[in-house]
């Protein structure tokens, strides 16, 4: 069977056309996955603006739903599903694509699927890599999130700690824009860090030892937390500018080596609290495989760490491609798709949710 997949959860608007394989080890293959990035638009303004993306969306989605299928060398008769991102995410992005699904769904006959945005995340790692050894332990890493996942059954994801505050995701993005890097961050701070020493100037770790109030069910011990982080950056730039104002005349910039320093050194200090609270939560449901997913997945520091510490601990770890890192339809169409199979049909009424619960 094929089905399309469709995704408009924040500032990407995607389709794509995947299909079972039969093998029940690697059960679904890509045949398109069309990305169409709102990047450029949201750069000027330093982060997504929410009513731009929703107006971007209404003008992409035709057509990339078009390319998707005409990639595939699919018509609607060849579909046999639509599966759509029902959250979280912005709610006015979100709306285009739920209308959308629903639409086409109902036009084309076909059935409906409502797919969870980080179970489509989770899901990549199977896309590509087939099954994982369950049970898994998955760490969804993006702007938006930092949540860790006990994966027991296939399709069952039990969240286990997330980001008390910020998403590591986002510390890279506002980290880049108080060193005036552009944006997004993430790919930009990744790349300086590289030339960087990752132990040039002193920041904070957080281990977080007491349960949430907010969240009382969980034991809060594997959350995360990088607010504090991000402010020591802050107060570090503050008192170099000072420094560096008060010994000249006229401020000069940091010089570059300075900021790939900077760079380096929250990188590891992240890169360290994600694996650390990764491998924790795998020794703790003694896992018999890790992966990491989401946009931050596509970090080379993360992804070196990851592959480095699988291997010297023999449990097997899995990464998307670049590609499927971040947001993209492929792994919406995936979750959907398993989501299809263990009977799960969304009602032709569906609203997005902007706070959907996995
Ligand atoms: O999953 P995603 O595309 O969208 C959300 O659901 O949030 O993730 C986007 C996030 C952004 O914060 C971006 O800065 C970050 O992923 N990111 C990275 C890298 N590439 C993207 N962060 C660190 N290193 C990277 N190489
Ligand atoms: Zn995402």
């Amino acid at each position: 069977m094929l089905i399309l997949g469709i995704e408009t959860s924040c500032d990407e608007t995607s389709a794509a056309v995947v299909e079972e394989t039969g093998d029940a080890a690697r059960p679904w293959a890509i045949r398109s996955n069309v990305i169409a990035s709102q990047v450029s638009i949201h750069r000027e303004w330093g982060g997504v603006v929410p009513e731009l993306a929703s107006r971007q969306h209404i003008r992409d989605i035709c057509g990339v739903v078009e390319r998707a299928c005409d990639e595939a060398k699919a018509t609607w008769r060849d579909l046999g599903a639509v599966a759509v991102t029902q959250g979280p995410g912005l709610v006015g992005s979100l709306l285009v694509g739920v209308a959308f699904a629903k639409a086409a769904a109902a036009a084309a006959g076909l059935p409906l699927v409502a797919v969870h945005h980080l179970a489509g995340h989770i899901e990549s790692l199977v896309l590509e890599n087939g099954e994982m050894p369950l049970p898994a332990i998955v760490l969804v890493v993006s702007g938006g999130h930092t949540s860790l996942y006990l994966v027991d059954r296939p399709g069952h994801y039990e969240l286990l700690s997330r980001t008390r505050d910020d998403a590591a995701g986002e510390a890279y993005d506002k980290v880049a824009k108080l060193l005036g890097l552009g944006y997004p961050g993430g790919p930009i701070v990744d790349r300086l860090a590289q030339s960087g020493n990752d132990r040039a100037i002193a920041l904070p770790t957080t281990r977080l030892t007491h349960a949430d109030r907010n969240a009382p069910e969980l034991k809060g011990d594997l959350d995360f937390s990088f607010s504090g982080l991000k402010t020591a950056v802050l107060r570090h730039v503050r008192e170099r500018e000072k420094a560096l104002s008060s010994s000249q005349e006229s401020r000069p910039p940091f010089s570059g080596q300075e900021v790939a320093d900077i760079c380096a050194t929250f990188q590891r200090v992240v890169v360290t609290v994600l694996i650390e609270r990764l491998f924790d939560a795998a020794r703790r449901f003694q896992a018999k495989s890790v992966g990491i997913a989401g946009g931050v997945s596509a970090n080379s520091r993360l992804r070196a760490e990851l592959l480095g510490r699988g291997e010297r601990r023999e449990v097997p770890t899995f990464l998307p491609s670049l590609q499927l890192s971040t947001d993209n339809a492929a792994m919406i169409a995936a979750a959907g798709l398993r989501k299809f199979r263990a009977g799960v049909i969304a009602p032709p009424d569906l609203n997005a949710d902007a706070a959907l619960v996995l």
